[in-house]
């Protein structure tokens, strides 16, 4: 995050509302592996990003509050009674949504006046209204002492994103923004909310995002739909989730499923399986084996589980065709946003021109390439 963009976002605050702001910086997040696999309570391993969200933030004295979109230049005002979400309401659902979940949640807040803005790319697949949400319940919980532990921050942020953006996403996205740490991938297990940290240092080797700027769009029913796939599956053999089916089931749920549905179960099953052969082979410095399980894990998405895109797959296979890269897949909900790449340092520059130039061929559009640098979660930024 940049101090120019920090400082633009606190002198609006200061412009509009005449008041010194809060700063909270809240970043977006990768993921290295583990995709669909937290709402069957299963397993990932993500990392909060040098790209975020800053939210300036202080109480108000009239009785509503006023949020202001910086990048995008557009000012809402709403009253913290009777909150509903609304229909359209892209970023202000986040907004309402929180406060409205705070104050189901038991909590007392008054009125508040926010300016939000950041640099992480739009519908990038990296997080950016969980970013949005954990910068807001992190400010009010100062603001307002709420004494709320950083866990229930996440859930009232999931929350908000359930019932307001009505996706029902899963903890990843939340938890990364909130918990990241720098140079550190987290491994959390999404059942008992146990997780540990992996320094990351993949020696010659470096994580490159290549966006596709495509779109996605979680809130399409196609998310929500593989959620409730996976939990009839799991219901269906007498099991709260995914994560608790055995051997015994799947071979059951191959006959009662049809097969794109038993499909999805197989490589929900799988991919968490991955994340655990992941989390040894960082820890034995084993790059390649880690390159060789991101393109399983896409080949998963693709195939399997279905939520990859033509662009997403191109830059895959591309990935494929050069020894320089070891590893690749979509990363995040799926149908657009980013791959995450695993590749020689001294080749990022090389690479990239060569799949900016492929990619402008194919489609006829632009794809932009990230050097990211995992970094702090949510945090009181201070000046
Ligand atoms: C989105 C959701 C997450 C997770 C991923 C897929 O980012 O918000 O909870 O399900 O998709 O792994």
């Amino acid at each position: 995050m940049t101090n120019e963009l920090i400082k633009q976002i606190q002198e609006r605050f200061e412009t509009t509302f005449n008041k010194e702001p809060l700063t909270i910086n809240s970043p977006g997040r990768i993921n290295l592996i583990g995709e669909h696999t937290d709402y069957n309570n299963g397993f990932v391993l993500p990392a909060a990003i040098d790209k975020g969200i800053i939210t300036a933030i202080q109480k108000s004295n009239n009785n509503f509050c006023t949020a202001v979109a910086f990048d995008l230049d557009e000012t809402y005002d709403f009253s913290l009674n009777e909150i509903i979400p609304l229909e359209k309401g892209g970023w202000k659902n986040y907004i309402i949504g929180v406060a409205a979940e705070i104050q189901k949640y038991g909590k007392t807040i008054t009125s508040f006046n926010m300016v939000f803005g950041g640099n992480i790319p739009n519908g990038a697949g990296l997080s950016s209204s969980a970013a949005i949400e954990n910068g807001l319940v992190f400010g009010l919980n100062e603001l307002f002492n709420l004494n709320l532990s950083k866990k229930e921050m996440i859930l009232i942020s999931q929350k908000a994103e359930h019932n307001f953006a009505l996706v029902n996403c899963g903890i990843m996205d939340q938890f990364a923004s909130m918990f990241g740490k720098k140079d550190t991938a987290l491994i959390l297990d999404c059942k008992t909310f146990d997780s540990s940290e992996f320094k990351i240092n993949f020696g010659k080797y470096q994580l490159l995002l290549i966006n596709t700027n495509v779109k996605h769009s979680l809130s399409e029913s196609a998310y929500n739909d593989r959620r409730s796939v996976c939990e009839k599956a799991a219901s269906s053999v007498s099991k709260e989730s995914l994560r608790e089916v055995t051997d015994e089931d799947l071979n059951i749920l191959k006959t009662t499923l049809s097969i794109e549905d038993f499909e999805k179960v197989l490589y929900v099953s799988q991919e968490n399986s991955r994340v655990q052969e992941a989390s040894k082979a960082i820890t034995n410095n084993d790059i390649q084996t880690l390159g060789s399980l991101l393109y399983l894990s896409h080949q998963g998405l693709q195939h399997l589980y279905k939520v990859s895109c033509d662009e997403l797959d191109f830059l895959v296979d591309f990935s494929k065709n050069h020894s320089e890269v070891i590893g690749a897949r979509m990363m995040g909900g799926g149908f657009g946003g980013c791959t995450i790449n695993l590749i020689e340092k001294n080749a990022v520059p090389s690479f990239s021109k060569k799949v900016i130039e492929a990619y402008s061929k194919q489609f006829h559009k632009e794809c932009s390439i990230y050097d990211i640098v995992l970094s702090e979660g949510t945090h009181i930024h201070k000046n």
